[in-house]
């Protein structure tokens, strides 16, 4: 059975992680191949699964519940589904264990996951080092320490996870770039405090929780495949944050496109069928960096305020605009998509009328595509297309037919302009808050 990706198609926080919790009710695998605790996948439950049993119809009547991801695949809430933690990735092995445990409370049971031996350790050293180069604040980063860490593992000085299962070379290893960092940093109290075999030790002893999940998954995600077990990659982060095709350098450090499946977890792209695309119905961005269709003003509050729009990992407020389709064409392009999942479609109920970029004035010029250029997007002035609102709120909603007249014609401009099919819409963070087509 071909893989499914799940990806990001605007500045994060599109609602992946809900998406991934709906496709991870009949998968086998959830994988995440890139970020770290940069990510903030936020998945809204009616239910609690460990407690489900087969009674399908008692499922309604337990309390909503929520968990926000940040290392662990979002599928890993379901019974069925085994979580694999790719080498693409940066895992902070304190924060692991800490998900790990609050994950365990709500299932009632451990989460069943593997992480790769090639995934790199993301250390306490990391976040202070991105602190003194000033990068946290020159681009408003997550502050988790995430650029320092792949840093480490382009210049072959990062520890990985496979380095956790031979103590004395983890502890030699460990040692090294510790000094390394005391001597660039040498006025750093923070970095000179760290005793390398106290830390080391530390994690040796934090890592027994884990050690054993510790594998060769690239083994284990192609014999799945092989059996016919259907895989479900879950990016983080999103295209215009990619480290190669994002608005750099206000991007973060990994590949949030669709290569990243095959750097970040081993798997090819030709094992990959569905790639869906999730775009909220309107966009938001947390940090720095350029974006055309920021709203200033009331409007963009209120866009912020209706859709809680404060980040699930650092509680930032986002900025909020209005659908870009010039990024989401390019977006499209780079990763192929297949379909779109389009989520936060009842943020847009009230509004008299809902502006939609179709193109960017530039210089005088009209561009259809996206320049991921910021001295150009800076300049980028968007022409809008003015479509009419609707008033109904849209929970309840559960089929397309069940939309306000202007919301069907606002999903059908999409896949016009997009060529693609909307195969999702999301009308609210709980689980069963969706139209499929
Ligand atoms: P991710 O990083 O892409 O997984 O997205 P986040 O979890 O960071 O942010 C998305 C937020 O929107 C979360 O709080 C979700 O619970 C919420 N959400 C997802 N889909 C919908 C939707 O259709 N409507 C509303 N109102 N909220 C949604
Ligand atoms: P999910 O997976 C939204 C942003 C940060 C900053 C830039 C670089 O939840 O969609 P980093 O700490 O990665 O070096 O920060 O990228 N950023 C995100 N924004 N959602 C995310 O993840 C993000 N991960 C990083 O705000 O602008
Ligand atoms: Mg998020």
């Amino acid at each position: 059975m071909p893989a499914v990706a799940v990806l990001g198609a605007q500045w994060g926080d599109e609602g992946k992680g809900k998406v991934v919790h709906l496709l991870c009710r009949e998968a086998d695998f959830c994988v995440r191949f890139n970020g770290g605790t940069n990510a903030g996948h936020r998945v809204v439950t009616s239910r609690v699964p460990s407690l489900v049993g087969d009674g399908a119809e008692s499922d309604s009547e337990l309390p909503a519940q929520e968990f926000k991801f940040h290392l662990i695949p979002s599928g890993a809430l379901h019974e069925n589904c085994t979580g694999v933690l790719g080498n693409g990735m940066v895992v902070d092995p304190y924060a692991l264990v800490q998900e790990l445990n609050a994950l365990r409370e709500l299932r009632g049971s451990d989460p069943d996951i593997y992480i790769s031996y090639g995934a790199h350790l993301l250390l306490p050293y990391h976040p202070i080092i991105e602190r003194l180069e000033g990068s946290q604040s020159a681009l408003d980063t997550t502050a988790k320490g995430i650029g320092p860490a792949y840093r480490d593992k382009a210049a072959r000085i990062g520890l990985r996870m496979s380095d956790l299962l031979f103590p004395q070379t983890f502890l030699e290893k460990l040692d090294k770039i510790l000094e390394r960092y005391r001597r660039i940093w040498p006025e750093s109290k923070e970095l000179q405090q760290f005793e390398s075999q106290e830390l080391g030790e530390d994690l040796l002893r934090l890592s027994e929780v884990f050690r054993e999940r510790i594998v060769d998954t690239v083994q284990l995600l192609h014999d799945a495949l092989d059996q016919g077990k259907l895989i479900v990659f879950e990016g983080a982060q999103a295209a215009l944050l990619d480290l190669d095709f994002g608005t750099y350098p206000y991007v973060t450090s990994s590949t949030a496109t669709i290569g990243g499946i095959g750097s970040g977890a081993g798997v090819p792209p030709n094992r990959v069928g569905r790639i869906i695309g999730v775009a909220k119905a309107y966009t938001t961005r947390v940090g720095h960096g350029p974006f055309p269709t920021e709203i200033h003003g009331p409007l963009g509050e209120h866009l912020r305020q209706q859709g809680h729009e404060f980040g699930t990992t650092t509680g930032r407020p986002r900025r909020c605009g209005w659908l870009d389709l010039v990024a989401l064409r390019y977006v499209s392009k780079l990763n192929g998509f297949t379909e779109l999942a389009l989520t936060k479609l009842d943020v847009l109920s009230g509004l008299f009328e809902i502006p939609v970029a179709t193109a960017y004035r530039y210089h005088g010029r009209t561009l259809y595509e996206f320049p991921a250029v910021c001295e150009m997007l800076h300049e980028c002035e968007p022409i809008y297309e003015r479509l009419p609102g609707w008033k109904e709120p849209l929970q309840g909603c559960q089929t397309f037919s069940d939309l306000p007249r202007a919301a069907q014609d606002y999903i059908r401009f999409i896949e016009d302009e997009l060529n693609l099919p909307i195969s999702l819409i999301s009308v609210g963070p709980g689980e069963d808050e969706n139209l499929w087509r």
